[in-house]
């Protein structure tokens, strides 16, 4: 036997491991199993971060299945922000504030947090710390994925919030959500017709709209009008770039993708299960690294 290539450790639970993960509907792209297993390693807790595959009719029976074999917590991603929130004991303030929850924390009741406005603001802070303050923003789509960024924003000292979507109607409604958060109606609902946006006020442009992700090649964004000092900032991340990112670089405008806001987000998560903090400068620098093209 000592001649043969010793067979692999197998990588087994201890008995007492830690079940995390993340409910999707798709969760096969999801890098969250990546960053939060690398952690784990890297601080040796015994834990495992597993990706579900959850449709949307199987949410409930999960969120129970899960509990029932006393697993510690999950992160929630598309589809599944906004449909947790009824089946929480207990909400976060930003969970509240959004109405939407990304971690879910079990212990013996089950708490809804969303971490996604933290890890937006953190992310920015890092590259552009004197944003969003007495800036006027543009936020372009009204879905699922703007919901966290307006909760943040509205925490913040940005002077106001241009909420541009293709369906007004929903922009209108998202406005309306956070109406009793916007005393000074900050947040100004309207259509993303690009001929009308006020593009030369704008310090900081975010990016939330489904766009780029299915080969688009052009976005409703008047790059040429937007003041040199615009950052931009498209929450989705790409490897190596995204198409907001690209077009942003070609008009020499700053710009970052979503991979700052995925990890912070993915932080926070961490050590509200774990009570640890998140090695997240070792996790950027390999998430980098596999960004770029071998
Ligand atoms: P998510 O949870 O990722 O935000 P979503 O709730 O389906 O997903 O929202 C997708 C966003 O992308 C919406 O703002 C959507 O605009 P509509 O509300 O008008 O549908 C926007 N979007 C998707 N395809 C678009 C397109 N071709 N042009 C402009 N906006 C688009």
């Amino acid at each position: 036997m000592s001649s043969l290539t010793p067979w692999p450790k197998p990588c087994l639970g201890s008995g007492k491991t830690h079940l995390l993960g993340v409910f999707g509907d798709p969760v096969a792209h999801s890098l969250s199993p990546v960053i939060h297993n690398l952690a784990l390693n890297l601080l040796g807790l015994d834990y495992r971060y597993l990706p579900f595959h959850v449709p949307p009719e199987r949410l409930h029976a999960a969120l129970q299945g899960f509990r029932a074999l006393g697993g510690t917590g999950f992160n929630a991603t598309v589809p599944h922000k906004e449909a947790l929130v009824p089946w929480m004991d207990e909400l976060s303030t930003a969970a509240i504030r959004a109405g939407a929850v990304n971690t879910v924390h079990c212990t013996d009741i089950v708490v809804g947090h969303n971490t996604d406005g933290h890890g937006f603001l953190a992310a920015l802070k890092e590259k552009r710390p004197d944003l969003p303050q007495g800036a006027k923003v543009l936020v372009l789509g009204a879905g699922g994925a703007a919901r966290s960024v307006l909760s943040a924003l509205l925490e913040t000292q940005c002077e106001a919030i241009f909420l541009a979507n293709r369906t007004p109607d929903r922009a209108q409604s998202l406005a309306q959500f956070f109406a009793s958060y916007d005393s000074d109606h900050r947040i100004k609902p309207m259509a993303l017709d690009v001929e009308r946006l006020p593009w030369e006020e704008i310090s900081l442009l975010v990016h939330t709209t489904s766009l780029g992700l299915k080969g688009e090649t052009s976005l409703p964004v008047a790059f040429h009008r937007l003041p040199t000092h615009c950052f931009v900032y498209d929450i989705v991340y790409g490897r190596p770039d995204t198409l907001l990112t690209r077009l942003a670089t070609r008009h020499g405008l700053q710009s970052m993708d979503g991979l700052g806001m995925l990890i912070h987000q993915a932080a926070a998560a961490f050590t509200l299960w774990t009570g640890h903090d998140m090695p997240i400068d070792a996790i950027r620098a390999y998430l980098t690294h596999l960004g770029k093209p071998s």
